[in-house]
């Protein structure tokens, strides 16, 4: 992998090139998005993520998993992606906390139907208990059944607030959250302006169809910026981390 800009370099280590620079706000976490995307827009392929993505991105996908506490995840991508527990290697764990992270980080779902397959490894081989962040009229019948097998925060009546969930977040002790998507998530984040840092990852693929973009929802009133990072080039694959500019 090498980096573009600043500084053109060979050889460059993803983790070192991401590490860095955030801080939590006084009433939530730093909020990290972390996206794949073909050239022409799309975030999926048939359905998943899965076909954009190199074996560079998965590098850097991981690379990323190394700096939050919680991954923050859509229940539309968790049952699309069919996720799985966080790594837990002791390796990855030392990795993490070298970079002031939870040992293992914490998946947390947002979800109003609380409709999840709880049986799935995710949560019946969990490397770090599951966090579902819900609503006060979600099904009454399978909160029980997640509270088996998971923690359970409400943060909204009918759906869910994202800025009371990252502040529910921030009260267990998240100084970083990374969301994982979906569209539909990372559009309620925009709208309640809560995005720090967009890592973007653009696959040298174009794949036309209906696939959504990397933020679905209401059109933004004002554009959001992006201050650019860095730009790093893995086989035709560029990876660019922006953030939000400084006030
Ligand atoms: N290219 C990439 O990097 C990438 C990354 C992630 C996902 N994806 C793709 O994106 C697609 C899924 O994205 P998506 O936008 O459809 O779904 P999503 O954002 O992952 O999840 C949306 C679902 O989450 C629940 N939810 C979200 N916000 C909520 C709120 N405020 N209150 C209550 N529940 C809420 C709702 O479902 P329930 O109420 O039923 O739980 C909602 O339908 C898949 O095709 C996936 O492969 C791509």
């Amino acid at each position: 992998m090498q980096r573009l800009l600043p500084d053109p370099s060979r050889d460059v280590d993803p983790v070192r090139q991401y590490a860095g620079g955030r801080a939590p706000h006084e009433d939530r976490p730093w909020v990290m998005l972390n996206m794949v995307t073909s050239v022409d827009g799309a975030v999926s392929v048939e359905g998943r993520s899965g076909g954009l993505a190199g074996d560079a991105d998965r590098e850097v996908f991981h690379a990323l998993r190394t700096f939050p506490d919680v991954i923050l995840v859509g229940s539309g991508t968790v049952r699309a992606e069919g996720y799985g527990p966080p790594r837990a290697s002791p390796a990855d764990s030392a990795m993490r906390e070298a970079h002031d992270a939870w040992p293992v980080a914490r998946i947390a779902i947002v979800t109003g139907s609380a409709s999840l397959d709880y049986g799935s490894a995710l949560f019946s081989e969990p490397t770090s208990r599951p966090l579902l962040v819900t609503t006060a009229n979600a099904p009454a019948d399978r909160i029980a059944q997640a509270a088996e097998v998971a923690d359970v925060a409400v943060a909204g009546e009918d759906s869910v607030d994202v800025s009371r969930a990252l502040s529910a977040l921030g009260e267990l002790g998240a100084r970083v959250v990374l969301c994982e998507g979906g569209p539909n998530l990372n559009g309620q984040l925009l709208a309640a302006d809560v995005v720090d840092e967009l890592c973007l990852t653009v696959s040298p693929l174009l794949v036309a169809g209906s696939g959504k973009r990397i933020v679905t929802g209401d059109a933004l009133e004002t554009p959001f910026g992006l201050e650019l990072v860095h730009v790093l080039e893995d086989d035709g694959s560029l990876f660019l981390r922006y953030r939000r500019p400084a006030d």
